[in-house]
């Protein structure tokens, strides 16, 4: 063999044991924050981390689902259709007969929750984002959500502590390496749209009341805009926190669905208790069933067994929002009766929607519209 080639081999076999000596033995923290932030990354993937993204949508609204594909278009963002129902459509007989008289006009809008929750069982699938479609997000949704992934693992492995408040400083820190699920294992749902919530109490919350803190986030608007609708009182997050605060915690008084995500337990369980109930609108029977509401001891003939309650996260300000689409036929109707001709949306700063003819055109993140700038008022119309 020539020496040239001797050389060659050699350097062939040494090279991937040198490679493995470093890997394991020189790099242990190059190695470790590599995996972590893999862990993440799935986060940045077209389903935001989740096996599927249903988006809830009544078929005459073709508008709707029009702006929806290209809101998700224009954030590298894939979406699976659900076909709404009409409440005209839902039949008398599948309503038990005690709630019949609840809300007739929100039937439509319960019978599309659960066919959505119907798709993540008949699939199995680990877990699933389920969204209605006159939303909005941040153009930075994906390192929101990288942060809130840290941030719900965080409450999820804390809230076994006693503490009541824990400061998530640093995202990689907190990155579990081996979670299979980067939003954390054991929850039931994740709140990340909604129209308001209330900060967690000991008495209130049905299982902790911890709190994750998010510092210094400047995709959260100022104290000032923090509010669902123009006419709305200040959220008490505002008051409570520093401002560009974003909390995470058990879910409680949240109202709106506009986006949530479900777990394959958690959509189980749903579809199991809310089969047999209409009692209200979609959002408030959610509400109820995250406080714990529908929880049924059931007396057997030996000892009382009574389910934990579920675990449900949210976050606030929320990273989904309500759109108020220009010259939209939904008024907002505020508190004291006023009404606002909106367009836009609360809660989010860089808006795709607001901007969608900006990133359509394919202009930099610099020209972005700010829709709550902290020294100005926002963009209402
Ligand atoms: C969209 O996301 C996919 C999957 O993460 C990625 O491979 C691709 O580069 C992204 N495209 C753009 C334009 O960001
Ligand atoms: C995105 O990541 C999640 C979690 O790993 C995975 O279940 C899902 O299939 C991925 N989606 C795509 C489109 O790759």
């Amino acid at each position: 063999m020539p020496p040239y080639r001797r050389t060659f081999v050699i350097f062939c076999i040494l090279a991937p044991l040198f490679y493995i000596y470093w890997w394991k033995f020189i790099a242990p923290d190059t190695l470790s924050g590599l995996l972590s932030s893999t862990a993440s990354e799935n986060v940045f993937n077209k389903t935001l981390g989740f096996p599927r993204i249903f988006v809830i949508n009544l078929p005459p609204r073709t508008d709707r689902r029009d702006a929806m594909v290209l809101a998700g278009a224009v954030s590298n963002i894939s979406f699976s259709w659900i076909d709404g129902v009409a409440s005209d459509q839902v039949s008398d007989r599948i309503i038990p007969e005690d709630d019949r008289g609840h809300s007739a006009g929100a039937r439509g809008s319960w019978r599309s929750h659960m066919n959505a929750l119907q798709a993540v069982v008949d699939r199995n699938l680990g877990s699933a984002l389920i969204l209605e479609d006159d939303i909005d997000w941040d153009i930075r949704l994906k390192s929101q959500l990288q942060t809130f992934a840290a941030a719900s693992r965080t409450w999820l492995r804390e809230s076994k502590s006693s503490r009541a408040e824990v400061e998530l400083l640093d995202v990689i820190k907190y990155a579990d390496r081996d979670v299979k699920d980067v939003y954390g294992n054991g929850w039931d749902v994740l709140w990340l749209g909604h129209c308001g919530a209330d900060l967690p109490s000991a008495q209130k919350t049905a299982t902790s009341p911890l709190i994750v803190t998010i510092p210094a986030d400047e995709t959260v608007p100022a104290p000032k805009h923090l509010k669902p609708h123009p006419f709305a009182l200040q959220d008490k997050l505002g008051d409570n926190y520093p401002p560009h605060t974003r909390v995470v915690h058990a879910s409680g008084g949240n109202v709106c669905t506009l986006a949530y995500a479900v777990s394959r337990e958690g959509a189980r369980k749903l579809l199991l208790e809310l089969n047999g109930h209409y009692d209200t609108q979609w959002d408030l029977m959610l509400q109820k069933w995250c406080e714990g509401g529908y929880i049924t001891k059931e007396g057997g003939a030996s000892e009382e067994h009574q389910d934990a309650p579920p675990i449900c996260l949210t976050v606030q300000p929320p990273l989904f929002s309500h759109y108020y689409p220009k010259g939209g036929a939904s008024n907002i109707q505020g508190q004291g009766g006023g009404y606002a001709k909106g367009t836009g949306s609360p809660y989010i700063r860089l808006s795709v929607r607001e901007n969608l003819r900006r990133l359509v055109t394919g202009e930099p993140l610099s020209e972005m519209v700010d829709q709550l700038p902290d020294d100005g008022d926002p963009i209402w119309k």
